[in-house]
């Protein structure tokens, strides 16, 4: 660890970590109640690198109480659309000025490769925070004329207005932790809500740090709130809370499952992003180098820890031999290592636990009868590293098929016709995303309405758009985030009748 720390991090990383980790209630600082800790573990070396407060439920009773009071009383509920459009592009300005940093906390803690956390996680967030700052000034109603039976000779005006919903919380998953953190909290700062965060127990540090540049920026106290600790502690203390009225939540269909039913009893508004086994559909007019890039990008990226991970890979029987020798020959030759080595193409999975779930998949695998194309095994030394894989020879009915495998491990299945590769794309609990390459605009339109799936990417894959709605069909969750949509998700609509 102190090696490649040495090496690579940078002074202002080194203070972040030399530091007592607190999480940040009603704008201080402080200790879970209980004062328990949880060890933060570097996944690259299995050795732990820093320590959080293991807060709770007492801790979220607090954590809420502040929201409340912030959403009620002082100078946030006063503030003006305009207000707020400033306070998060200040915001957004300070992630951008302490872009590294985030960066190698974030590739530390997760084992993402450094450079992907810079230019993917920290640029999307970002962006994404001046997106929402946009809309801070664009949350509108309409005027409605309106008829009514029993009062024609008086005259009404109808109109209806968006709220903030109110203290809002948010239950973040370990794969992205610093863009869900802001994918959370930037539409509820921006609609006028408060909220409290809850980071995954494994990923914590991020979210820390973000919520000190959002003091820095000037949000008052209590507007956001960080409570570290774990989901069947915290996590559940949050999304069953009374004293919050909506709960955003990304992470396994397990448990969103749990979160949705809490939620509904106390009918807090709801928004779910959970899991996907997501098809990524070769056609036979698809260039094959192309296409096994693309398979490639779309499943390894982020160590497979992805939502939107093409784990179920349909190429024509014509293409599928070169697609996945080209497939197998780029798997083969990433270079793992630690994320926070700036060469390293693959990290650690996030933890010892993910490594063994996802070992197990493909020992399932081995074990119905699929071969390894390429990798198959952990990589070497202590990490939790598994080496790029590609299973050939399944059937359809296999684990490693029909399951969320969060994992850099891809199923290659030849097909014969566009109807049969509908049907099997379809034959999954999950609807999150879909991705078809082929240069034949017909077959391809004749596609996309047919893929049940929030997302569908024509020759690209994993690219997200701030302005593109995002979520899922089916087990994949319920709601939608970015674009217009979610400002709808952070809101409550009123209609007002007026008689004059
Ligand atoms: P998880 O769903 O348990 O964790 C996500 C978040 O939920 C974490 O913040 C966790 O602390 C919290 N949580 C856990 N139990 C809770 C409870 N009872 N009440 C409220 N919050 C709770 O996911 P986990 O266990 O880390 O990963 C298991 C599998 O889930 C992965 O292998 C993957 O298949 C899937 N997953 C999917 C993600 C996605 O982006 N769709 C992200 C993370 C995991
Ligand atoms: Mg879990």
């Amino acid at each position: 660890m102190e090696r490649y720390q040495g090496q690579f991090i940078s002074d202002a990383t080194r203070q972040f970590l030399s530091r007592s980790q607190r999480m940040l209630i009603g704008g201080e600082w402080v200790d879970a109640v209980g004062g328990e800790r949880i060890e933060v573990i570097d996944p690259a070396s299995g050795r732990t690198f820093a320590q959080v407060p293991a807060g709770a439920a007492a801790d979220i009773d607090r954590a809420v109480m502040a929201a409340r009071n912030a959403f009620e009383a002082g100078a946030w509920p006063k503030m003006r659309p305009v207000d707020r459009e400033r306070l998060l592009l200040r915001f957004a300005d300070l992630i951008e000025a302490n872009a590294q940093e985030l960066a190698e906390i974030e590739a530390l803690d997760n084992g993402k490769p450094v450079t992907m956390a810079r230019h993917v996680d920290v640029a999307l967030v970002v962006d994404f925070l001046r997106y929402m700052a946009g809309w801070a000034t664009k949350i509108e109603g309409s005027t409605m004329d309106v008829s009514v039976p029993l009062m024609r000779d008086r005259e009404l005006f109808g109109f209806t207005r968006r709220e903030p919903v109110g203290v809002v919380g948010a239950i973040i998953p370990w794969n992205f932790p610093l863009l869900m953190a802001a994918w959370k909290v930037a539409p509820a700062l921006a609609t006028g809500c408060t909220m409290v965060l809850k980071p995954a127990e494994e990923t914590p540090l991020t979210a820390l740090r973000f919520a000190e540049l959002a003091l820095e920026a000037g949000y008052p106290a209590g507007v956001l709130n960080v409570v570290t600790g774990h989901g069947h502690t915290a996590g559940a203390a949050l999304a069953g809370h009374k004293g919050i009225e909506k709960v955003a939540f990304t992470g396994s269909t397990e448990i969103g499952k749990l979160v949705g039913k809490a939620a509904i009893d106390n009918m807090t508004r709801v928004s779910l992003e959970l899991g996907g086994k997501s098809p990524v559909i070769v056609l036979d007019d698809a260039d094959p180098a192309k296409a096994a890039a693309g398979a490639a990008q779309a499943i390894f990226f982020n160590q497979g820890q992805v939502c939107t991970a093409g784990s179920r890979l349909f190429i024509h029987k014509s293409r599928f031999d070169e697609v996945v020798e080209g497939l197998s020959g780029i798997a083969s030759g990433m270079k793992l290592g630690p994320g926070i080595d700036p060469s390293t193409q693959i990290g650690p999975l996030v933890s010892a636990i993910q490594q063994r779930r996802v070992l197990g998949y493909i020992e399932s695998g081995f074990a119905e009868g699929a071969r390894a194309a390429a990798g198959g095994v952990a990589g070497e030394g202590d990490g939790y590293f598994v080496k790029p894989t590609v299973l050939v020879d399944t059937r359809d009915n296999m684990k490693v098929v029909r399951e969320e495998i969060f994992g850099p491990v891809v199923v290659a299945m030849p097909y014969d016709d566009l109807d049969e590769v509908a049907r099997r794309a379809n034959d999954t609990p999950y609807g999150l995303a879909a991705s078809i390459w082929s240069n034949d605009l017909a077959r391809v339109h004749r596609l996309i309405p047919k893929i049940k799936a929030g997302t569908v990417w024509v020759n690209c894959h994993n690219i997200l758009d701030n302005a593109m709605p995002f979520g899922g069909y089916k087990q994949s969750g319920i709601g939608r985030e970015m674009g217009r949509a979610v400002i709808d998700m952070y809101t409550e609509s009123k209609s007002v009748i007026m008689a004059l």
